[in-house]
């Protein structure tokens, strides 16, 4: 879903679904972008969840609470109406993602393609992933990758990501190595969803059984 298809009447019927607590989430952003993304995120995962398990949106309950220090800030999980379901949110300049599915945790990242400050590479990359950046595109596709993998886990940004190797952007999307937790890298897929208006996103199932990835566009499901 694109911020820029958003209009004050979606703006409206998103921030309906909204409950107390995410609605105060909401208010609190300064910037109208922020909340947008934060809202429209929020009722794409209600209205997606919905559609698969053939309830209303409003039965969707979504929990987010952080295990560090409790505040509804952290990986959202499916609470009910249905057991078994997992999200992943995601938002990053004009564009929002919502990935659900049954399989097994996931983690979705989505970039908006641009320069980002020398300093910022080696915190992101390893030193022979460093050297494979010839664009933008390339360190964003490395980004993505990784991100992904650490908000399927829901390490989160705790998890250094240089920590992680990944392939290069012009090879299929895999997880290589995670230093001090090799072995879990083997349990953990890695796929490159379709670049959408200067946007790359990547998503990490936390399973190595084979998944079947379809992608829609969200508009029809807010326009419902
Ligand atoms: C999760 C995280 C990687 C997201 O980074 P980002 O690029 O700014 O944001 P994205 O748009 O890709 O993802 C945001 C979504 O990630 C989800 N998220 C939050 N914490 C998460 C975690 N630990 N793992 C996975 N997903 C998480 C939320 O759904 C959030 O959406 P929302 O803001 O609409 O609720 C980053 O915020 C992070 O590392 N957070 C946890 C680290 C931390 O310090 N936790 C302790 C706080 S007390």
């Amino acid at each position: 879903m694109r911020l820029s298809q958003v209009d004050e009447a979606l703006d409206a019927a998103t921030a309906r679904l909204l409950e107390a607590e995410e609605r105060t989430r909401a208010a609190a952003y300064r910037l109208t972008d922020d909340r947008l993304r934060f809202q429209v995120g929020v009722a794409v995962t209600r209205l997606a969840l919905a559609a698969e398990m053939d309830c209303r949106a409003d039965e969707i309950r979504l929990d987010r609470t952080c295990p560090d220090c409790g505040r509804p800030h952290g990986k959202v999980r499916v609470a009910g109406p249905r057991p078994g379901w997992e999200v992943s949110v995601s938002h990053s300049g004009d564009l929002i993602g919502v990935a659900v599915g049954t399989i097994a945790p996931l983690g979705l990242d989505v970039e908006q393609i641009r320069a980002v400050e020398a300093a910022v590479a080696p915190l992101v990359l390893t030193p022979s992933e460093e050297r494979q950046v010839r664009t933008a595109a390339d360190f964003i596709r490395f980004w993505t990758r990784k991100e992904a993998v650490v908000k399927a886990t829901e390490d989160g940004l705790r998890q250094p990501l240089n920590l992680i190797t990944v392939t290069a952007p012009t090879e299929p999307p895999r997880l290589l190595a995670w230093t001090e937790r090799d072995p879990i890298t083997a349990g953990i897929q890695l796929h490159d969803l379709a670049d959408r208006n200067g946007h790359l996103a990547s998503l990490a199932v936390l399973s190595p059984d084979e998944v079947t990835i379809t992608e829609h566009d969200a508009q029809p499901l807010l326009r419902a």
